[in-house]
């Protein structure tokens, strides 16, 4: 793949350096466009030792080709990270004023912004106005993300994390941008029961699944909410979680969430079981007995509210797998499972098996949690269009 990135004047430019490090590290080809604003907060020499590429700031220089149609041609993807309110206004307007603008009104081929400013900046209905011009007229937007500003003030306006512009990068060079006006929530990571006030009664867990399901489907423009037990991973800041611990609490933010969605992904690891009594004091019996009584099942009491909505559903067995998965399909009411083994548990990659209520189960061969992420949500596709459509 080749990245023609564009960089402009936001104090985030630094960080465009890191994104065009790990895009060369995944086997793309980088080159930088910079403003002449970006160059207040990063250096072309900089940009070139880096990319090892010839960096494009001066649009009025003798070279081969005019710059802004060739470099137009060179690339697969234009990705303006960061891109300034400024530069959207003009892109909005149609305005070609120097480099960077000149080669967006050109360019043929997807062009994704990944805004970042000041929330009052962000906030502005002028800008707000020109995102949507520009989304209209087939541009990609990553949105920037909730945290501390420059400003040192919290709010939404900041440059996403490179992880997800990564992803982002590919879901628009690959074109799986549809799931617009859709609605997912994904229930994720463990949950655990206290035992007494330090130990607890879990699983292993990492919650990992759930991370890549949320991102894939933030970066494939859907709406996503989170709820999310104990984790090993980082979760994407970008996505609005809610965090839970005991199966109890994952069940009451769930029952708050469900009529929101048109499609709930449950990859959480709920406890089958809780310990019948806790302790408010550490336990120091020498001899000490647990037990244990059952948690309600979530899945099965959400979706006895299920109306029209795609459900999908985990299923970890080491044992007689298809039989139980299409059990579990039956009694929660599922439209999918995705069926592993404990091997996946902890791990960042897996081997599973995708069943529908008919059919063969789709085998997907060992492979990374994103790219599972990416085969569920396309194989939910039809069946989410069907059940809009009525
Ligand atoms: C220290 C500093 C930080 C800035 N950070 C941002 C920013 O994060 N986002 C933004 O839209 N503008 C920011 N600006 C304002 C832009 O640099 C200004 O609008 C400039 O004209 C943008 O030019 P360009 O879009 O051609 O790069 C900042 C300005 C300064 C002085």
């Amino acid at each position: 793949m080749k990245v023609l990135l564009g960089v402009c004047g936001s104090i985030a430019a630094y960080k465009s350096l890191e994104l065009a490090r790990l895009l060369q590290k995944q086997g793309a080809e980088v080159r930088f466009l910079l403003t002449k604003s970006a160059q207040h907060f990063v250096t072309p020499l900089t940009c070139q030792t880096l990319s090892k590429n010839e960096v494009y700031e001066e649009q009025f220089v003798l070279t081969k080709g005019i710059k802004h149609l060739t470099l137009s041609e060179w690339s697969d993807i234009f990705v303006v990270a960061p891109a300034t309110a400024n530069i959207v206004g003009k892109a909005a307007c149609g305005i070609g004023d120097d480099l960077l603008s000149t080669t967006l009104l050109s360019f043929t081929k997807p062009v994704l912004f990944v805004p970042a400013m000041d929330q009052g900046m962000w906030d502005n209905a002028i800008v707000q106005k020109n995102v949507m011009i520009l989304r209209g007229h087939g541009f990609h937007f990553l949105e920037p993300s909730v945290g501390v500003l420059a400003s040192g003030k919290i709010g939404r306006g900041r440059f996403p994390s490179i992880e997800t512009i990564l992803k982002k990068i590919v879901a628009v060079f690959e074109g799986r941008c549809s799931l617009n006006n859709t609605n997912f929530l994904v229930t994720g990571g463990r949950t655990e029961e206290d035992l007494d006030p330090v130990r607890v009664v879990t699983n292993r867990s990492s919650g990992l699944m759930a991370a890549e399901l949320m991102r894939a489907i933030y970066c494939r423009n859907g709406n996503v909410r989170g709820i999310i037990g104990e984790v090993a991973c980082t979760l994407p800041e970008e996505v609005e979680i809610t965090r839970v611990r005991t199966a109890n609490e994952m069940s009451g933010a769930l029952s708050k969430n469900f009529g929101w969605c048109d499609c709930l992904i449950m990859a959480a690891a709920v406890g089958d079981y809780r310990p019948k009594r806790g302790s408010s004091t550490k336990i120091h019996d020498a001899a000490y007995r647990v037990d244990l009584e059952k948690n309600v099942d979530l899945t099965k009491e959400v979706t006895r509210q299920k109306a029209g909505r795609v459900v999908v559903g985990f299923s970890l067995e080491d044992k007689n797998q298809v039989q139980r998965a299409r059990e579990k399909m039956k009694s929660k009411r599922l439209d999918y499972v995705v069926m592993n083994s404990s091997s996946a548990v902890g791990d960042t990659r897996i081997r599973a098996s995708i069943l529908k209520p008919k059919g063969k189960p789709i085998v997907c061969e060992e492979q990374t949690k994103w790219q599972l992420a990416n085969r569920i949500l396309d194989e939910c596709l039809p069946q989410l269009a069907r059940r809009k459509k009525k």
